[in-house]
């Protein structure tokens, strides 16, 4: 027990309490004492968008928005995008720590073993439109997977939350890769035996055999950088969902709707399109000037939690060279590159503190692998899906949580006579 304290004077009482501080924080359950009277609710905090209140306690993954750190299980971000695969992110977000070589082995033959899709769910996709979004796409068939996995609903059992988290994991890239081929009218493919994750998710997308090692590689680090961010909209939602305890499958689906947004993962669509509507160099000014008198918004700048440098930008920024000395430079990057920089050199920007997010620079690179904005949120979400299920895992076997249920001030009529 901390014995550090909150002294309070509650100024409609005259009152005083000593709330007690532990880990730099109150709980908002010792406000509620605070009554003007027997029958007064007791005080309430009110945080819309849960901008100073923390949900959970976590050690998953960790962010210093100030200094620009981000570390997933004490590993900084530039480290592991460097030295590990997405797949050992995978392992060392679930555990806790990297795999060693036999855990790695096991977990790949665990995510193989798995890689194929209930028979029957695919036909889900031809009551779909070819033009529906991807993410909405991906969604149903999230859901849809829940239907064939009727014991996922034991969330209590440690056993059954492993095996699903695994499927999930296993078949999000089967997922994503039968979305993309239902948009363009391509027949569906298998993942194929022996070939990695990563390059079998590429194999499906393409739809052929010789996907070049570095977009394999550069693939595989954008997935490990998008892998967690702590209790970002998306993993909020597969918690928030999550401590109704209904199954992953659900809680995933949730956490894919959130991660849609334009606001949240579909921001990087977002910036192909404000790049190619401002169409060249010449017109960043005018269109910075329409960003300060708040008629448009720099898409892929600013964020609630990096008051600098988003870490994961700086290291896109390496891996839009490799993919580009591949697949040749994009149009875009030149009017990127110079409404940064001018952007960086103005105080509106300066001021608040924005920068650019991840979301900036790794659309560039999406599209000159061959995907179209509408599906880049959804490589978002298969590199997201680790941390959703490792954050809905904890959330499970943590004691102090409870069914998330905020409360409200009500501002609507009371009592009302009926009018007739
Ligand atoms: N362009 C122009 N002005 C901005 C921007 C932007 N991208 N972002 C914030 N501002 C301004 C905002 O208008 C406000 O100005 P003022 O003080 O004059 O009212 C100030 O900066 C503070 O902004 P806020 O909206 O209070 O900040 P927030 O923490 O609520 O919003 C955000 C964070 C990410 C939603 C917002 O910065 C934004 O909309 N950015 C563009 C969308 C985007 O790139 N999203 C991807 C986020 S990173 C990937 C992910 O985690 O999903």
């Amino acid at each position: 027990m901390s014995d550090q304290k909150l002294h309070v004077t509650d100024g409609r009482t005259g009152k005083t309490y000593d709330l007690p501080i532990t880990d730099g924080s109150i709980k908002a359950m010792d406000l509620r004492q605070m009554q003007t009277d027997p029958e007064d609710f007791g005080l309430l905090a009110h945080d819309p968008a849960f901008t100073n209140t923390t949900s959970c306690r976590s050690a998953i993954t960790y962010i210093d928005g100030d200094r620009g750190i981000l570390e997933y299980r004490g590993y900084s971000i530039a480290d592991l995008a460097e030295k590990a695969s997405f797949l050992e992110v995978q392992w060392l977000l679930l555990n806790g720590e990297l795999p060693d070589a036999a855990q790695l082995a096991s977990w790949k033959s665990d995510l193989a073993s798995r890689a194929h899709l209930p028979a029957g769910l695919l036909d889900v996709l031809q009551g779909l439109p070819k033009d529906a979004h991807p993410m909405s796409v991906l969604m149903v068939l999230m859901a849809a997977l829940g239907g064939y996995s009727a014991d996922s609903r034991n969330v209590r059992d440690a056993k059954v939350r492993a095996e699903h988290i695994r499927r999930i994991l296993a078949q999000m890239p089967l997922l994503a890769a039968a979305a993309w081929r239902h948009r363009r009218g391509h027949a569906q493919i298998a993942p194929k035996p022996g070939v990695g994750y990563v390059e079998n998710f590429l194999r499906m997308i393409y739809g052929r055999d010789d996907v070049n090692p570095v977009l394999i590689r550069a693939m595989d680090v954008l997935l490990t950088l998008h892998a967690d961010h702590e209790q970002n909209c998306s993993t909020a939602a597969m918690r928030g969902v999550g401590s109704s305890e209904c199954d992953p499958y659900s809680c995933s689906g949730a956490a894919i709707a959130a991660l849609s947004g334009p606001l949240h993962g579909g921001a990087n669509e977002e910036v192909l399109r404000m790049l190619a509507e401002i169409g060249s160099v010449e017109h960043i000014p005018s269109f910075l000037a329409k960003v300060k008198d708040k008629k448009a918004k720099l898409m892929g700048f600013g964020h609630r939690v990096y008051k600098s440098y988003d870490p994961r930008a700086k290291i896109i920024a390496r891996i839009a060279k490799e993919v580009f000395e591949v697949t040749g430079k994009n149009p875009l990057l030149e009017i990127a590159v110079e409404l940064e920089r001018i952007a960086l050199s103005e105080p509106y920007f300066i001021e608040r503190n924005l920068y650019p997010n991840v979301d900036f620079y790794s659309g560039l690179i999406y599209q000159s692998m061959g995907f179209d904005p509408s599906y880049f949120t959804v490589l978002f979400a298969v590199g997201r899906a680790p941390g959703w299920l490792s954050q809905w895992d904890e959330l499970i076997r943590d004691p102090e949580q409870k069914i998330a249920r905020p409360r409200q001030i009500y501002t609507g009529h009371r009592a009302r006579p009926f009018p007739r």
